[in-house]
């Protein structure tokens, strides 16, 4: 149901490292985690990077938008000095160089597919398009070297199935709806990705008992992580990665 790690760093690094950058992921593995979640958008050129916002301005100054800039540009755009002035000059990755380092370093990947609006699922099929070329010499049952996508875009979602079946999916959804199953049942995805905000032990048990894995984002305390785990909540990622260990 769930064969994946119980803890994961939640945007490479959490709080303690620029997000969705190479030197979150460095941290993250500094701290002892070797599985991550990051998220990955494309820019102009359809080329997947990695990003959260689609709009520059947060991690990223300026403005602008990543849908209407060249990756070349892109990957000179400074996305670690919002954090840190010891992290100025850290770039925007890309998505092939990303799943370079952490196949290097035994890393387990949770991609996100956070496709900017509009381009739904032509986001999905491309991440999953490039997904399958950078992970075809892994045996579609080695559940541990291949990442699972997840995304809160049914369409994004479906396009990735239908681009590349045999790498996993998990379903996002921030509250859990009453057609959850059916939504699984269409991605036929293996896990329910939800806020742990929202989330009750009732809730998980029926979706435990529905063959389903479930994970949490993003839970910031060990009281939290305790209780949810008690529920029977499979995983959870976290930006607290100096309060919850890897192995909690
Ligand atoms: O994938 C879990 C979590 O990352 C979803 O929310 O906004 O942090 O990408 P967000
Ligand atoms: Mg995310």
């Amino acid at each position: 149901m769930w064969p994946y790690p119980k803890v994961i760093a939640h945007r490479g690094g959490g709080i303690l490292a620029p997000e969705n950058t190479l030197a979150a992921m460095r941290c993250g593995l500094e701290h002892g985690f070797a599985a991550v979640e990051f998220d990955v958008m494309l820019s102009k050129d359809g080329i997947p990077v990695l990003m959260h916002d689609p709009e520059f301005g947060r991690t990223v100054s300026g403005h602008g938008a990543v849908a209407d800039t060249l990756a070349a540009d892109l990957q000179k755009k400074d996305a670690g000095k919002w954090l840190a002035e010891r992290f100025a000059g850290e770039p925007v990755p890309l998505y092939a160089d990303i799943v370079h380092f952490c196949r290097q370093h035994g890393i387990w990947m949770n991609v996100e597919i956070k496709p900017a609006p509009g381009v739904e699922e032509e986001t999905g099929r491309v991440v999953a398009e490039q997904t399958q070329a950078l992970f075809a010499d892994v045996a579609v049952t080695d559940d541990l070297h291949l990442p699972l996508f997840s995304s809160f875009s049914f369409s994004a979602l479906m396009a990735a199935k239908h681009a590349a079946p045999t790498i996993p999916r998990g379903f996002l959804m921030d509250k859990v709806t009453r057609d959850w199953k059916a939504c699984l049942q269409e991605l036929a995805a293996r896990a329910l990705h939800t806020n742990h905000k929202y989330l009750t032990p009732e809730m998980t048990k029926e979706i435990k008992d529905g063959g389903y894995g479930v994970f949490c984002y993003t839970v910031n305390t060990p009281e939290r992580a305790t209780e949810i785990l008690h529920w029977g909540v499979d995983a959870f990622c976290t930006d607290r990665i100096d309060l919850i260990p890897a192995d909690f």
